[in-house]
């Protein structure tokens, strides 16, 4: 195990039983030398930077009903809400000036928030940012729909596979979503020239130390150009209301492995894992991730986006938050960067 944390051929992953007893080991001196490790590669493609991006969390409606998540369809405790188009205008501007240079729209899959009024946001956004990328997040769609945000401008698109093994997959949603539609979304958005961001929950219910190796490969032969991913964390008003909540421990464990696959790859330290642990994104950070995404929504509508409990939005997962999150970076030697942060990989054939 030593041996390949020290000399991993990039990209190269150890042999299936090596892989799994590294997920599971929790032997501190072998898990200081990954983690260094994983810093080590993330400083010769990245430095010591940290990029920010300001997260929008623009609608909580969702068509959609699964099982893990706070905002699903059938969660009748959950207040709805939509931001309009000014509102979204109003918070990028906010975000510009506290020197945001990518904004992230992410929602439900809110069927007013359709692929017109989408490319009418992507269109103003770029006209008055020329200089930020526009990253969306808003689920699957069609692959005319994706072409057609795409054209209007957008740069980047987030969408979490939640697990790599259809199977898993069924256990996660109800039967009308599939595995497959969620390939096609991220094969479509690879093919039309975004960055792709793919990702998965650690400790999601049923998920094993084999289905985390099996992420791993997953994650290696798609190469997306970022990796959303953060511990499980129950929510009260969904089927998985007493699950256990992913571990900090096996996500640092994930982040850095993950560092070791996709070298260039950019990682945000995700909410998720700030909300387990308070020093979640600096352990992150020092894990191998290179992103943070603090909230711009505003703070009467982000209280309503749950997709689980206890959501951290305050501090520096705040917007106005930035300042304390530049000193946090930099008592462990990072600094928060001002540009857009783009991913610096070779070209990535589809
Ligand atoms: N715990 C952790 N992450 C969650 N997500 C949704 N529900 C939860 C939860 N209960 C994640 C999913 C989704 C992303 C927006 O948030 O991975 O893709």
């Amino acid at each position: 195990m030593r041996e390949w944390i020290e000399q991993p051929a990039a990209g190269d992953l150890p042999p299936e039983k090596e892989l799994i007893n590294l997920l599971l080991t929790e032997d501190e001196e072998l898990l200081s030398c990954l983690y260094a490790r994983a810093r080590r590669m993330r400083e010769e493609h990245y430095g010591r930077k940290v990029y920010i991006r300001g997260l929008i969390e623009f609608t909580n409606f969702c068509r959609n009903n699964c099982y893990y998540c706070g905002i699903r369809r059938d969660n009748k405790q959950t207040e709805r809400y939509r931001l309009s188009e000014q509102q979204i205008m109003e918070c990028a501007q906010e975000g510009y000036f506290l020197g945001f240079r990518t904004f992230v729209l992410q929602g439900g899959e809110d069927p007013w928030y359709n692929t017109e009024r989408v490319e009418r946001l992507v269109r103003m956004l770029k006209e008055h940012f020329p200089d930020c990328a526009v990253t969306l997040s808003v689920g699957e769609c069609s692959r005319e729909t994706y072409r057609r945000w795409r054209e209007a401008g957008a740069d980047r698109y987030l969408l979490r596979h939640e697990t790599a093994d259809p199977g898993h997959y069924g256990m996660l949603h109800p039967p009308e979503l599939s595995w497959e539609n969620r390939m096609r979304c991220l094969n479509d958005l690879k093919e039309l020239g975004y960055q792709v961001g793919c990702g998965f929950m650690v400790g999601s219910p049923g998920q094993t130390a084999a289905h985390l190796a099996r992420e791993l490969r997953f994650l290696k032969e798609f190469r997306p150009h970022m990796v959303g991913l953060g511990p499980f964390i129950p929510q009260k008003d969904t089927k998985f209301a007493q699950e256990t909540a992913g571990t900090l421990s096996m996500t640092l464990k994930c982040l850095a492995l993950v560092r070791l696959i996709l070298p260039d790859v950019l990682l945000p330290a995700t909410t998720a894992l700030g909300t387990i642990a308070g020093n979640g994104t600096e352990l992150g950070i020092l894990a191998g991730a290179n992103v943070v995404m603090p909230n711009l929504t505003p703070a009467e509508e982000r209280r309503k986006y749950t997709l689980y409990d206890h959501k951290a939005c305050t501090g520096s997962e705040a917007a106005e938050g930035l300042a304390e999150l530049k000193g946090r970076m930099e008592k462990i030697g990072y600094y928060v960067s001002a540009e857009r942060g783009d991913w610096k990989g070779e070209k990535n054939d589809v």
